[in-house]
């Protein structure tokens, strides 16, 4: 008979979360108790990169706030996920990304900034959009003008038939970073680029899309929280004003391509395929995809058809 190897059994920590006695296993994240905590740059399929500061709480004993995603949970902790401290520092990392970025597209922002009473507007009106981000180069930067908030807003990057870059959305969160280069796709198709205030995500050379290393994979879509990468019909929907979550409904089905058998989820409004994702928890694909599954749906239904 042949055994199935078992992990081997993981001792359990307790701790305290606003008062309540909760028990996790050795290993599991302050997130993995406090489910409920706000996230932006987390992602449940990358290593943590600890670059919004929104999900942070208290810890007893600790001098500064900490990132839940990412700390992990010792025995006896004490952890307070609602005082005045963590709503103060929530309500700003709301505001500073606010007033810089748009964040209409981001899930859970709305409710967030509702919730710890962030106001953008009150580092004033958005400033001018920049249309030459991409020819900055390091240590150029614009000064401020001292009465409006700097923003990041520029034109979207639509430059192929399959998805577009809207980097006025973006936090710089690095996911999809880190979903092109070595914690998935090994593509390095994008990087970090500038310093600062105009640090960006770019192409080498900031090329087009189809001048890139992009294979079109579509794994940086997936990750991205803020949707400033989205699929190009997605964009159009929203731009015609017919994009309506509330209308579709989701399918999860298996790519017929090859013989891997990815899971694909199929994102249908109004009997018409919008977009694809793939379940994270698949444990061959984590929600990556290549090009086929991610954007052969068009084959399914060309929508240029009349
Ligand atoms: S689609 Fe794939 S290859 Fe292209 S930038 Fe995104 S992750 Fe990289
Ligand atoms: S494009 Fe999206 S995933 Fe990439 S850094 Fe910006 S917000 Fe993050
Ligand atoms: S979600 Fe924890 S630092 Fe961004």
């Amino acid at each position: 008979m042949t055994g199935v190897p078992l992990a081997p059994p993981r001792r359990l920590v307790d701790v305290t979360v606003d008062g309540e006695a909760v028990r996790l296993p050795e290993g599991s994240t302050i997130l993995d108790a406090c489910p409920g905590t706000p996230t932006l740059c987390y992602g449940d399929t990358l290593t943590p990169k600890n670059a919004c500061r929104i999900c942070v709480v208290e810890v007893k004993g600790a001098r500064t706030l900490v990132p839940a995603c990412s700390r992990r949970v010792e025995p006896g902790m004490e952890i307070m996920t609602d005082t005045e401290r963590v709503r103060h520092s929530r309500r700003l990392v709301l505001e500073l990304l606010g007033s810089s970025t748009d964040l209409s597209t981001t899930p859970g922002a709305a409710e967030w900034s509702e919730e710890y009473g962030a106001r953008p507007e009150r580092f004033g009106p958005p400033g001018d959009a920049s249309t030459d981000r991409d020819a900055r180069h390091p240590g150029a930067h614009e000064s401020p003008d001292g009465a409006s908030a700097a923003t990041v807003a520029q034109p979207a990057k639509v430059d192929n038939d399959l998805y577009v870059r809207d980097y006025e959305k973006c936090i710089l969160c690095y996911k999809c970073v880190d979903a092109c280069g070595e914690q998935w796709q090994n593509t390095f198709a994008i990087g970090v680029a500038g310093r600062g205030f105009d640090a960006r995500i770019s192409t080498e050379h900031a090329a087009p899309l189809p001048d890139s290393a992009c294979v079109y994979c579509g794994n940086c879509i997936e990750v991205c929280p803020t949707g400033a990468l989205s699929f190009k019909s997605e964009y159009d929907m929203r731009a015609e004003g017919t994009w309506d979550e509330s209308r579709q409904d989701q399918t999860t089905t298996i790519c017929t391509y090859c013989g891997v058998g990815c899971n694909l989820t199929l994102h249908v409004q109004d009997n018409e395929i919008v977009k694809v994702s793939s379940p994270h928890d698949n444990p061959v694909t984590h929600g990556n995809l290549c090009v086929k599954g991610r954007f052969g749906f068009q084959h399914v239904q060309n929508r240029t058809r009349g």
